[in-house]
């Protein structure tokens, strides 16, 4: 059986800020089991490198109001821990440095910018083996003509992410999600589809299924990690959509 048709995952009983290896330890038990994603997603604590950021504080943000325990990290944990403070809800949003928050966690989304991309993900190697690693990362620059895709060597940030981390399952997602939506406490509901892409289906199961957590978000499975380009390059098409329209714009796949 191709790790493509490998069942979905099932729940292990860990509490919020359980250690990583026993994340692993109940991602098995779940596949042996056949529990729902849902559940496994809900159990999670998910570590968010450059969660300083405004993507990772958006992410974490909307993770911990629906109950994840999340660690957010940065080169500097002082600035983790300050960013924690501002997205709440304490104590389960926390700060840390970007390696302890990659220990902490059962999956680790990376919101950095393109450039600190390889070179980070490369001196965390250690701490991300045996993990979920969710990239999105976008590698664009800007001109006066606006938002364009770089070219990647490896393809993609995420097959980039794939290539320094061979002993992590890379699973691309979030690319599309505005981390503006994501940081407007007035809005409940942010009303998009995330393109979830990698090459294991319990991994991308689970991914689809903590995008779920955000409310208004509905996780699509878009592909396997070598169809990472055009979701990381359609970005630069977003924010032209934003600014001649002045949105957030966010996508969503018909007729699923
Ligand atoms: N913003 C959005 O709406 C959005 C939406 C979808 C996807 N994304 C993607 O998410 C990623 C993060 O976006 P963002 O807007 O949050 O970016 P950002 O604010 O520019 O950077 C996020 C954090 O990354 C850390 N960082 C900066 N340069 C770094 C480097 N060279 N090496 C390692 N860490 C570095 C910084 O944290 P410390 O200084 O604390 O370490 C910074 O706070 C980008 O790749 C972007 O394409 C963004």
């Amino acid at each position: 059986m191709s790790a493509e048709e490998t069942p979905s995952p099932a729940a292990g009983q860990h509490a919020s800020g359980s250690t990583a290896a026993a994340g692993q330890a109940d991602a098995g038990a779940a596949a042996a089991t056949g529990e729902n994603p849902a559940a496994a997603a809900a159990r999670l604590t998910v570590g968010v490198l450059g969660g300083t950021g405004d993507q990772g504080r958006g992410l974490a943000c909307r993770l911990g109001l629906a109950g994840n325990q999340v660690v957010i990290g940065s080169r500097d944990p002082a600035r983790a821990v300050a960013a924690a403070a501002t997205v709440g809800p304490p104590p389960r949003v926390t700060g840390a440095s970007n390696e302890e928050a990659a220990r902490a966690a059962d999956v680790v989304i990376a919101a950095i910018p393109w450039e600190g991309h390889r070179d980070l993900l490369a001196q965390l190697a250690g701490a991300l083996r045996g993990k979920i690693l969710i990239d999105c990362v976008n590698p664009l620059a800007f001109d006066s003509r606006g938002a364009y895709p770089v070219r990647v060597d490896e393809g993609s940030a995420a097959e980039q992410a794939a290539q320094v981390l061979p002993g992590c399952t890379v699973v691309g997602a979030f690319h599309h999600v505005s981390a503006k939506l994501l940081l407007d406490p007035d809005i409940a509901e942010v009303d998009l589809d995330v393109l979830v892409l990698g090459d294991d289906r319990r991994a991308t199961d689970l991914v689809q299924a903590l995008a779920e957590r955000i409310p208004g978000a509905r996780g699509v499975y878009a592909g396997r990690l070598r169809n990472c380009a055009q979701v990381e390059a359609l970005t630069a098409n977003l924010v032209s959509i934003n600014r001649r329209y002045k949105a957030h714009a966010g996508l969503r796949i018909t007729d699923i």
